[in-house]
């Protein structure tokens, strides 16, 4: 079917107390807007229209490299009028969904079956039984059980409140018969606005099917309103991505506290510990262990590795059975062949590390090349930075660099050299030597260290 999405975007979300337009408030580090787009994007590719309103230009560009047609709404005269802003650029012939910028969780598969409810020419709405249906528009049916009426419940009659189905928003209809309906509504109810919803009472005028279709869970349906709904779905969020991954074949020592604001996928195995935060786009391998308080942003951890607790994995590619922490930070275009071992208080940014490479404690290794088997003793640093221009360090196969070694770039280390500790090194090392670069040692024996004169007086 060809379906077209409309999204309503256009509310201040006034119990938000936000500067910023409701949706874009952030869940699971991405705006709410963001995940309606993604649904509609899998259904309607190309034909997602946006209602903007509040906040609009603050919409548009947090959304600007997402592929949406824009309509503005000036005043937010209700729900219908807001469809209608956007109906224009929607063709008659394609079967409208209409959904909510504030209802995040919205799968594409309910969204096509909604739309499939509704046949080529008729009307569906997605609804739910609620214990308390307070707030909600409800379904009113007639004694056959056919829908013929959705009634706000500032309008309800108390008979009509007591209906527990209500309207979840989302519906679909053609977009030909909806401009006609549309253009027909009045407000002339409790809240003097423009409600969509009055289109069912005008499809069952019209003889057209109005039928519904039931949400499967609640979550899916769930509108935000204010911060404390915000929490609890980032809740229910982070309960069903970390239900997710142990389904996948990982342990979770605490499901309820991992935070996995992107993608996260892991091999069988994987050892998760508490407060573990994965952002963007995450590959875990086989038997990977993450220890607590780590942080993993846009990495590929390789079967086997352990992340040590405290430690930051930023944009980086780690191979196999590598060790990185507790307290080392992997900055963006780290690399590690496998069994290389970061240690504590370690840096590693825009650097290769060779296969079974150490460095283990307090160092910092930018824009650096180091070949396999290569030891770089504690305290070491590449010394990358001139305050204009970034330099590199080479460092070549089972060197070792004595500790506390300044390798000043452009310099490079030949294989198998070694390095005394505590050189500056600011010239290539040549392969196979030992190259010293300190002063000499000197010892004084007439020295005398200086001795506080005993005044006497002690107070
Ligand atoms: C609406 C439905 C109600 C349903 C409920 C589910 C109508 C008349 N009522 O009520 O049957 O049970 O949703 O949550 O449709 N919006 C605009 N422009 C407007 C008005 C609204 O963009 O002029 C957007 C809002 O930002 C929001 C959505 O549409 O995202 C729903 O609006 P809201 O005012 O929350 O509708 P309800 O009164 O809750
Ligand atoms: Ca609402």
């Amino acid at each position: 079917m060809n379906f077209a999405a409309i999204i309503l975007a256009a509310g201040k979300g006034k119990r938000m107390h936000s500067r910023h337009p409701k949706v874009l408030q952030p869940l699971a580090g991405r705006p709410l807007l963001d995940y309606v787009v993604d649904a509609a994007a899998a259904v309607a590719p190309g034909h997602v229209h946006v209602v903007h309103g509040f906040g609009g230009e603050a919409v548009q560009a947090a959304m600007q490299h997402r592929d949406v047609h824009w309509a503005h709404q000036e005043e937010q005269l209700g729900t219908g009028h807001a469809v209608e802003q956007a109906l224009p650029g929607v063709d008659d012939d394609r079967m409208v969904v209409v959904l909510y910028g504030d209802v995040p969780l919205i799968r594409p598969e309910t969204i096509t079956r909604l739309g499939e409810q509704a046949g080529a020419d008729g009307v569906a709405l997605l609804t739910v039984h609620l214990h308390d249906p307070a707030g909600y528009g409800r379904i009113v049916r007639n004694d056959e059980g056919r829908i013929i009426a959705i009634v706000e419940e500032k309008d309800a009659t108390p008979d009509q409140r007591a209906i527990t189905e209500v309207n979840t928003g989302l519906l679909a209809a053609p977009a030909g018969r909806l401009k006609t309906w549309l253009r027909t509504l009045d407000n002339d109810n409790a809240q003097g606005e423009f409600y969509l919803t009055d289109v069912v009472a005008l499809a069952v005028r019209d003889g057209v099917d109005v039928t519904a279709a039931a949400a499967e869970s609640i979550d899916e349906v769930s509108g935000i309103n204010d911060r404390i709904q915000l929490a609890a779905m980032e809740e229910a969020l982070r309960r069903q991505r970390a239900e997710a991954l142990m389904r996948a074949g990982a342990t979770l020592a605490d499901p309820a506290r991992v935070d996995i604001r992107g993608n996260v996928s892991v091999g069988r195995d994987v050892f998760i510990d508490v407060n573990v935060v994965f952002e963007g786009s995450v590959v875990v391998g086989d038997d990977v262990r993450i220890g607590a308080n780590a942080v993993i942003r846009n990495a590929e951890l390789a079967a086997g590795t352990v992340v040590e607790p405290f430690s930051l994995v930023e944009d980086a590619v780690v191979g196999e059975d590598c060790t990185i922490g507790p307290y080392a930070r992997l900055r963006p275009g780290a690399r590690l062949a496998s069994r290389a071992k970061i240690g504590n208080f370690v840096e590693v940014k825009k650097s290769e590390i060779g296969e079974g490479s150490k460095v283990n404690h307090l160092s910092y290794v930018g824009d650096a090349t180091v070949g396999a088997g290569v030891n770089v003793g504690a305290g070491t640093i590449t010394c990358n930075y001139d305050g204009v221009n970034k330099h590199r360090t080479v460092i070549g196969d089972s060197a070792f660099i004595g500790s506390g070694t300044m390798l000043v770039a452009p310099v490079e280390v030949g294989a198998n050299a070694t390095i005394g500790a505590g050189s500056t090194i600011s010239r290539s090392a040549p392969e196979g030597q030992l190259t010293v670069a300190r002063s000499r040692q000197t010892s004084i024996p007439s020295w005398q260290r200086p001795v506080k004169k005993d005044t006497g007086s002690r107070t």
